[in-house]
């Protein structure tokens, strides 16, 4: 994709109205991707966005000999020549992104070795991939670190084995996937993580030849076979942008109906939803036309507010608590957010401090359970004043949600407001600026 401007100018006080569409979940396409090197014959995965992560993926499988076409949302992967990796190259076209270590299991299957560059992502905590690599361990795989990167070999293969996370990892349970279906044995992976996109992803599997058993206890159980044919997929919506939007609706005082959005993926966030005061109408498409949630703010714009605790599915969503956070600073009272994800995810408030937001962070464990987090030193709970009167600023964007975050926050505020660093919001918000067009706001590229 062709990013157009790294900056804008935002002129905010514009309630967002309209339909904005919303495609495939950038936390399962490129996993999709990944899984498409597990099969021997060529996959195709549908409702793909436009996004850099895809792109970056796509550079990835390339490099591995993958046959890689797109067209319209609708990607075709073919593994066939999947014969050799190039560590050089492969540095470059990572980028930013933390999906190769995913193509570790892949990649030792089908060529017994695989290199990882250092990698990048969204940069919010250390983002450690401690349990990656002890799974992989576990299943026989020897790690070698070196300066450009981590060197992995399995001589006997990947082997089937007990593997107890000590954290529910979204990353790691991807990891024990994408390298158990195809290992010799049987994988019985206890905590592990069970957001909808794991789901989807294990479906993929499944389509593929998998056998994958998923018990009420976060325990997966994966019986290995020796051959995975490849998919046919349409990928989840992104349940994340979907709530982006809702959260802009309310924080502009706006009405956005969200094409392609679904109610179950969603439930937690709708009861949150729901709790501030923001109204929602769900279309499940029974009637024929495409399923989607219309999100609007009362009538008057007044606003509750909420104690809330990020935690991994069912729980709330921590990418739902950047944006969330800014329609907070719009609610009547003190709301308490308690970040139990990741150690340092509320830096962004102190942007939205410099906009006439009253946010301050705590490191107590505020309004809920005590999380790993507490009592070491980090700044994981917020209490949010409000309703407070947001005003221009000038914003660099720090990471994907929170860069979003700060673009509701100027779109909500009075006057105008220059945010720099748009790229990040481009590697998960597909089209996001003619999807601001076509909700009436007010915007100038740099
Ligand atoms: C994925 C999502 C991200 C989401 C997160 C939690 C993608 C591309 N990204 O990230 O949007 O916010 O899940 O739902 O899907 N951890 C370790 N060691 C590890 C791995 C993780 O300590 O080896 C810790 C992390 O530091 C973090 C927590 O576990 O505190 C959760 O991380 P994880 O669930 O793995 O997130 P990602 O898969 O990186």
């Amino acid at each position: 994709m062709t990013i157009s401007a790294s900056s804008l100018r935002v002129i905010g006080g514009t309630p967002l109205t309209g339909e904005v569409v919303v495609r495939g979940a950038k936390n399962l396409v490129p996993k999709a991707m990944v899984a498409a090197l597990l099969g021997n014959t060529p996959s195709t995965l549908r409702n793909v966005p436009n996004v850099v992560d895809v792109d970056v993926v796509s550079g990835l499988l390339k490099l591995h000999g993958v046959g890689v076409e797109r067209t319209d949302g609708v990607l075709t992967m073919d593994p066939g020549r999947v014969d050799h990796a190039e560590p050089a190259e492969l540095n470059v076209h990572a980028g930013s992104s933390r999906i190769p270590i995913l193509m570790c299991g892949p990649l030792i299957h089908r060529l017994g070795r695989a290199f990882i560059p250092d990698l990048g992502g969204c940069k919010i905590g250390d983002r450690p991939i401690d349990f990656h690599l002890d799974a992989l361990r576990q299943m026989g795989a020897k790690v070698r670190k070196e300066n450009d990167g981590l060197y992995i070999d399995a001589p006997g293969g990947l082997r089937g084995t007990q593997i107890e996370l000590s954290f529910p990892s979204v990353g790691a349970t991807e990891q024990v996937l994408l390298s158990a279906v195809l290992a010799t044995g049987t994988t019985e992976l206890r905590n592990a993580a069970v957001e909808p996109e794991i789901m989807d992803l294990i479906c993929i599997l499944q389509k593929m030849g998998a056998q994958i058993t998923v018990h009420s206890n976060r325990v997966v159980r994966i019986e290995g076979v020796s051959e995975l044919t490849g998919f046919d997929h349409w990928a989840l919506t992104d349940r994340l942008e979907a709530a982006s939007w809702a959260c802009a609706a309310l924080a502009t005082k706006g009405d956005i109906t969200v094409v392609g959005a679904e109610q179950e993926p969603m439930l937690t966030f709708l009861n949150v939803f729901r709790q501030v005061g923001g109204q929602f109408e769900v279309n499940d498409g029974g009637n024929g036309s495409a399923k989607s949630i219309r999100f609007w703010c009362p009538e008057g714009g007044q606003l509750n507010a909420v104690a809330i605790e990020t935690n991994v599915a069912p729980g709330f969503q921590t990418d739902w608590q950047q944006p969330l956070v800014v329609a907070l600073t719009q609610a009547e009272g003190l709301s308490i957010v308690h970040e139990t994800v990741y150690e340092n995810r509320l830096g962004f408030t102190q942007a939205l401090n410099t906009m006439g937001a009253h946010i301050q962070v705590y490191r107590e464990c505020l309004g809920g359970s005590t999380c790993r987090f507490g009592q070491r030193n980090f700044s994981h709970s917020a209490v949010i004043s409000g309703p407070a009167q947001l005003h221009g600023a000038e914003l660099a964007i720090p990471d994907l949600r929170g860069g979003f975050s700060y673009l509701i926050a100027a779109l909500a505020a009075d006057g105008t407001s220059t945010l720099h660093g748009l790229e990040l919001i481009y590697r998960g918000y597909e089209n996001f600026l003619a999807k601001l067009s076509s909700l009436n706001a007010k915007y100038e590229e740099l």
